[in-house]
């Protein structure tokens, strides 16, 4: 008789985003009349850019001629696109990358949770609290979370709990982690970090023989004088991986393009975890779309680049018109200076899916529940940036005259 991955069964509900679908889903039917307006899952509104479409239009087209057609990809990824990467997010910062460093994936998402398959099951997992839910929940399916408690809380995963004391960045655990998720710019908080904080971590790292899951979707939105990658941080290569996404900068969460950084460097012991990676992705997947990497390419043609320019200014426009506008009316905001998101502080001393209700009956607006990226969560609320100016503005009002 088969058996099951028992571990599933210890999650508790569904996944947060699906969670907050089915609500709203319950909502509109009940109440068809009623326009909503969605500031919950972090998901982009703006159509792909013209050199984006060009470059698939294009890639199709070879694809439909039997000269330039093209099977199977290289699993790691094209060079042409791991290329344009090094030449364009890391050589300006001073960061000196190996093509075979880089490993083109679908997803930070899928990326964030696969890396498990080349860690120990009985790896130390620490987290941000607040944290993205992916970075838990695939440390459950695995095994390594242990029993998920009343307190919100598993057992055997350290938290890092994320304040306003601490200016929403974590201190460095007591208890020390053998594999530490750092997200920076961080979703869910909106904050990040500077070079010294930064610095402090990877030190960190380095002297407890840890691992850190470097999660940089959104590197993009940094408007001050941050780092945009760990490796600009001394050290770095030989602690951490870093996660990049094509997402939330050129628009792909429906087109799926990301990459992340083993560095050679980067050795538990003597074994190399980038040959690991290596391996694990050569047998489990078969590279992303020739034609979706050729449009991830093309962002980084002149034309590409004053695209994303645009988009991300758009997007950072929508998130000063959240954090402006809730301050103006007496809310306590943090982020979306560097980041998409707007961390805020519950009104009345509500809990935050409290908040979240009143929010959606009152003013038809969705966000997403503090509580529902960690305990340390609880009685904030999470606004994105992505939705289109018009109902951002919107959206803002209707809380301001809500509450
Ligand atoms: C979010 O809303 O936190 C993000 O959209 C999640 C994701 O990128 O998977």
């Amino acid at each position: 008789m088969f058996t099951i991955n028992e571990n599933y069964l210890r999650l508790p509900g569904s996944y947060l985003f699906s969670d907050i679908a089915k609500r709203v889903n319950k909502y509109t039917q009940e109440n068809p009349d009623k326009s909503i307006i969605r500031l919950g899952i972090g998901d982009v509104t703006l159509p792909l850019t013209k050199s984006v479409i060009t470059a698939l239009h294009e890639a199709t087209d070879e694809m439909g001629k039997a000269e330039t057609f093209r099977g199977y990809g290289p699993e790691h990824g094209y060079d042409f696109l791991r290329q344009a990467i090094i030449e364009n997010d890391y050589i300006p910062r001073g960061i000196k990358l190996d093509i075979d460093e880089i490993f083109i994936s679908d997803g930070a998402k899928s990326d964030c949770g696969n890396i498990g398959d080349i860690l120990g099951l009985d790896n130390k997992v620490a987290v941000c609290d607040p944290v993205y839910p992916v970075y838990v929940d695939t440390n459950a399916m695995a095994g390594r979370a242990g029993f998920y408690g009343k307190d919100g809380k598993w057992d055997n995963l350290i938290y890092m709990p994320c304040t306003e004391e601490n200016g929403f960045i974590p201190s460095l655990p007591t208890e020390i982690p053998d594999v530490i998720y750092l997200c920076f710019p961080n979703n869910p908080t909106g904050t990040h970090a500077t070079k010294d904080q930064l610095q402090m971590w990877v030190d960190y790292a380095l002297n407890n023989k840890s691992l850190i899951l470097y999660d940089a979707a959104y590197e993009a939105y940094i408007t001050e004088d941050l780092p945009h990658s760990i490796y600009e941080i001394d050290g770095a290569k030989q602690c951490a991986i870093e996660f990049r996404s094509f997402s939330k900068n050129a628009g792909f969460t429906g087109t799926r393009c990301a990459f992340t950084i083993v560095p050679k460097e980067l050795k538990c012991g003597n074994v190399s975890l980038n040959s690991l990676w290596s391996r694990r992705v050569s047998t489990k997947f078969n590279g992303v779309p020739y034609i979706v990497q050729k449009a991830a390419e093309a962002v980084y043609t002149p034309q590409g680049k004053a695209e994303i320019k645009q988009s991300v200014g758009y997007y950072m426009n929508n998130a000063k018109v959240i954090r402006e506008g809730l301050k103006a009316a007496g809310f306590k905001v943090w982020g979306g200076v560097n980041a998409p998101y707007i961390w805020m502080k519950t009104p009345d001393n509500l809990t935050s899916w409290e908040f979240f209700d009143q929010l959606l009956n009152k003013a038809q607006v969705v966000g997403t529940p503090g509580s529902g990226f960690g305990p340390s969560g609880e009685g904030y609320f999470r606004l994105t940036a992505f939705g289109s100016a018009e109902n951002t503005v919107k959206a803002i009002d209707r809380i301001k005259n809500a509450f």
